[in-house]
């Protein structure tokens, strides 16, 4: 499967083999996802925040519970599936929880007006049905503004150009959470390192810091 496509597109894979869910659950503490809202409740979360609920701190502080489980599934499952000699990814996937009446990620943006490179494709990859108002919503072509959301049910990945195209979610009007993870693969070949941070841990674009090849 080729990795840069001109679209946006799906994978599937097997979530039984690779079950991060049942690792989500573990690491939240709960196995019911969906009514996260009902545990804690918080204001509307705004772009210095939408990485700070405790849900985020349960996640970040057991990160190596899931990094087993993911690192085993880039390389063993993307990688060949991608036919890519060398794969950049991210060392640590992004982790977003979007509770019911809030919103997940507190601005629309372009990654790379975040300093991310342009040459890298975003993997998003929801634990729970992402439909409606709590997935993603995004144009198609950069500056097209044909803004949908994107549904991604249980064992598939949504891939898109999030470095290029202007992304976004809504409030969540549904009666559902969603807990995601997104991460960024880049084919080595078109890798350029950057000295510069991301925006909420300052971890330098490059090989080593927020990025990890196999
Ligand atoms: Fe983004």
């Amino acid at each position: 499967m080729e990795l840069y496509q001109s679209e946006p597109f799906y994978i599937t894979y097997n979530a039984q083999q690779y079950n991060f869910r049942n690792c989500i659950e573990k690491l939240m503490g709960t196995s019911n996802l969906e009514e996260l809202h009902q545990l804690q409740q918080y204001e509307v979360l705004d772009r210095a925040h939408d990485q700070s609920t405790v849900w985020h701190k349960k996640y970040y502080e057991q990160f190596d519970a899931f990094n087993t489980l993911y690192v085993d599934f880039v390389k063993n499952y993307l990688k060949p599936l991608l036919g890519i000699e060398k794969l950049v990814y991210q060392r640590i996937p992004t982790f977003r929880v979007h509770l019911v009446g809030n919103l997940a990620v507190g601005e629309w943006h372009k990654d790379r007006t975040y300093n991310h490179g342009s040459t890298e494709v975003n993997f998003w990859m929801p634990f729970t049905h992402a439909y409606g108002n709590n997935t993603i919503w995004t144009e198609s072509k950069e500056d097209l503004a044909d803004y949908k959301p994107y549904e991604v049910k249980p064992g598939e990945i949504f891939v898109f150009n999030g470095a290029n195209l202007n992304h976004g979610n809504k409030l969540n009007d549904t009666s559902s959470c969603r807990l995601s993870v997104d991460f960024r693969i880049v084919d080595f070949k078109h890798f350029k390192p950057s000295d510069r941070g991301s925006i909420n841990l300052n971890t330098r674009f490059d090989i080593g810091g927020y990025f990890e090849v196999c």
